[in-house]
């Protein structure tokens, strides 16, 4: 009794209490109707497009993982802006805020039996608690690309080489767009030279990371106070990042092995972009640090070249991570690349596709007597891998045509009783108008 009760009193409850506007989409999330979600497909099959020329797999795992995957490994930003919460099973859970810990997880229960170098790549829903800014969302679509197993720098220019062609596919130009790239063996290197001591590398990389985001004497007095270098050599240090080149680097610290080894792999690497033709998309920045803590080797960030937006792209080497997480120690490098900035240049630029609906055929329907008749060629059809649609009631044939317009159809099929007599159906074309009798027998 208890039981219809409750019932038969839900909707009454429903309708009262819940207006339709307390369902409010929450910030920083998104709703894609098919015109938006028609910029999304459009990016991602691209991604994947480009993913397959250069022999990637793609893979994918579980959008929830154990918090503990990004404690440490991921650096304070991102586990600052995790979503995580305690399961019903009491364990302490996090929606995934990137995809490398994931990859390394997976690998580690799997790459020893794997075939090296390992290329995979994925396209996963992220989830930052992120301040809501420009080109900053709380849940993004981000092209993953990695290699897995190979330490050669040419995998690092392998790795840039596909974050450079998904843009230049999407018809973004050498006008449009660069790749800013260091490596964290240079700076430490540089860093050392300056002074800072090996346990403090990791916040001096923190300064410089935020180098273009925050005022100068703030980043000053950080290598002072949290650093422990004197003024003087703070100020020399930031010096080098001004200009952010290779020449900026004074003579002592260009003779330092680190530097030198460096150097040379910079040059291997520039060689390979070069000999594909991708060199002038290219440019080293010493700025360029990274957010993340894993990174160990050649870090990039691909920017619009107004430097309008935020990064549309970041990655670089990190030979530790599978370790960490307690697999093979291997070799990785590899990129994350988001969809929402990346819309944003695409919109800026003019090359965000015209949404526009197609059919292969609108099927018409004289009077209801035709009904089943064209229902058997609609499915007759569909079979055949064609798109067809009808209206679902009986309509004039004037509102039938209107609909068939707006949904985009190539041809109309016009279902009458003369013409089924004769075993025929009207075929119009609604680009020319012009109509034609096809025997049904034809029809495919
Ligand atoms: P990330 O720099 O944190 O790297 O993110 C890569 C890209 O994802 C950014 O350049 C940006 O386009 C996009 N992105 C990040 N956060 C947001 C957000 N809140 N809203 C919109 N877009 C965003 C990583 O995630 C690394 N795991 C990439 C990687 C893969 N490194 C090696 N393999």
């Amino acid at each position: 009794m208890t039981h219809l009760v409750e019932l038969s009193s839900a909707p009454a409850r429903f309708g009262a209490n819940m207006a339709t506007s307390a369902f409010k989409k929450l910030p920083g999330f998104r709703d894609f109707p098919p015109e938006d979600l028609a910029l999304r497909s459009h990016i991602v099959e691209t991604w994947r497009r480009v993913s397959r020329r250069y022999g990637l797999l793609e893979y994918d795992g579980p959008p929830l993982e154990s918090l503990d995957l990004y404690v440490e490994k991921s650096g304070d930003e991102i586990v600052g802006q995790l979503y995580s919460f305690t399961d019903k099973g009491d364990r302490e859970v996090a929606l995934r805020p990137e995809m490398t810990p994931s990859l390394a997880r997976i690998l580690g229960d799997r790459s020893r039996g794997m075939s090296k170098p390992i290329r995979w790549f994925a396209t996963p829903q992220l989830f930052r608690y992120e301040r809501q800014q420009r080109g900053r969302l709380r849940e993004h679509f981000q092209w993953n690309v990695d290699i897995v197993g190979e330490e050669h720098v040419a995998a690092d220019a392998e790795i840039l080489a596909v974050a450079i062609d998904g843009l230049r596919e999407l018809g973004l130009t050498a006008d449009h767009f660069r790749a800013r790239v260091s490596d964290r063996r240079l700076l430490s290197a540089v860093l050392t030279a300056f002074g800072v001591q090996d346990d403090s590398l990791d916040v001096a990389f923190g300064v410089i990371d935020k180098l273009e985001r925050v005022p100068r004497e703030a980043s000053l007095e950080a290598l002072v106070k949290d650093v422990d270098l004197e003024m003087s050599r703070a100020d020399a240090l930031l010096g080098i990042f001004d200009g952010g080149g290779l020449e900026d680097l004074p003579q002592d610290v260009m003779k330092s092995s680190e530097v030198s080894t460096a150097l040379d792999r910079f040059q291997v690497y520039l060689e390979a972009l070069e000999a594909m033709g991708l060199r002038e998309y290219v440019e080293i920045d010493l700025c360029i640090v990274r957010g993340l803590a894993y990174y160990t080797g050649i870090v990039f960030e691909l920017f619009d070249t107004g430097r309008d937006l935020r990064a549309i792209c970041g990655g670089g080497r990190y030979d530790r991570l599978l370790e960490f997480v307690g697999g093979e120690p291997l070799p990785a490098v590899g990129f994350g690349m988001g969809d929402v900035v990346l819309g944003e240049l695409l919109a800026d630029r003019g090359l965000v596709p015209e949404y526009a609906r197609s059919l292969d055929y609108f099927i018409v329907t004289v009077s209801s007597k035709e009904r089943t008749e064209a229902l058997r060629i609609a499915h007759m059809l569909r079979e055949n891998g064609r798109s067809v649609a009808y209206a679902l009631k009986d309509q004039t044939l004037g509102k039938q045509l209107k609909a068939a317009a707006r949904e985009g159809a190539s041809q109309v099929l016009i279902v009458g009783p003369d013409e089924l007599a004769r075993g025929c159906i009207t075929a119009r074309d609604m680009e020319s108008g012009s109509e034609r009798e096809i025997p049904l027998s034809e029809l495919k």
